[in-house]
């Protein structure tokens, strides 16, 4: 299984990056084959701007995964910017692929921001999404290790389920 993890901050200290580098890590576990892309290393220009190299080499990553991964930090209770460029310019081909969500925010009652980023991937691109997302607040890291015994478990758990049900879906 080729899964794409897309940590799409530009945070210099970004938390949604570091959640996915734990999910990273528990998937290779697994076996599965993991690509990550860190947006922070991207060159990207916005919609109705010309498209960059770095834009269209994600586009065709995003093609030829099996599933994706997205890591989005919550900017005014939805997705932040960087993200949104990435899908408006990069995921026309995402189409009908499995697709889970990790979520770092300031806030716990944020925790359903993470409902536009569904919504985008499931209204345009009929994209099918893990029951399940990782979240987490400051909290749950010190000096950006992740210290929360929830968080982990809930780390374990998401992978384990991606696992399972992305190879399902393949098979
Ligand atoms: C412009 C901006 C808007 C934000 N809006 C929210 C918000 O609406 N709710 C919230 O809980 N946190 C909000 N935050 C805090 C971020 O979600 C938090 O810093 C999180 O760690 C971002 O993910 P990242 O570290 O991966 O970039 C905002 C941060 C910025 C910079």
């Amino acid at each position: 299984m080729n899964t794409l993890i897309l940590s799409s901050s530009l945070a210099k200290n970004s938390r949604s990056y570091i959640l996915c580098q734990a999910v990273e890590e528990v998937l290779t576990t697994k076996g599965v084959h993991c690509t990550s892309i860190d947006a922070r290393l991207l060159n990207m220009n916005p919609c109705h701007r010309d498209i960059t190299p770095d834009m269209s080499h994600l586009a065709e990553q995003i093609k030829q995964a099996d599933n994706i991964i997205i890591g989005m930090g919550v900017h005014c209770y939805s997705v932040n910017d960087s993200l949104k460029i990435l899908l408006d310019g990069c995921f026309a081909d995402a189409t009908e692929k499995f697709f889970g969500i990790l979520c770092a925010a300031g806030g716990e009652r944020s925790y359903l921001s993470t409902m536009h980023l569904t919504q985008i991937c499931m209204n345009e691109w009929r994209m099918m999404q893990l029951p399940r997302i990782v979240f987490a607040t400051e909290k749950d890291f010190t000096e950006n290790i992740i210290t929360s015994d929830e968080v982990l478990e809930r780390i374990e758990l998401f992978s384990e389920e991606f696992h399972t049900i992305g190879r399902k879906l393949l098979a």
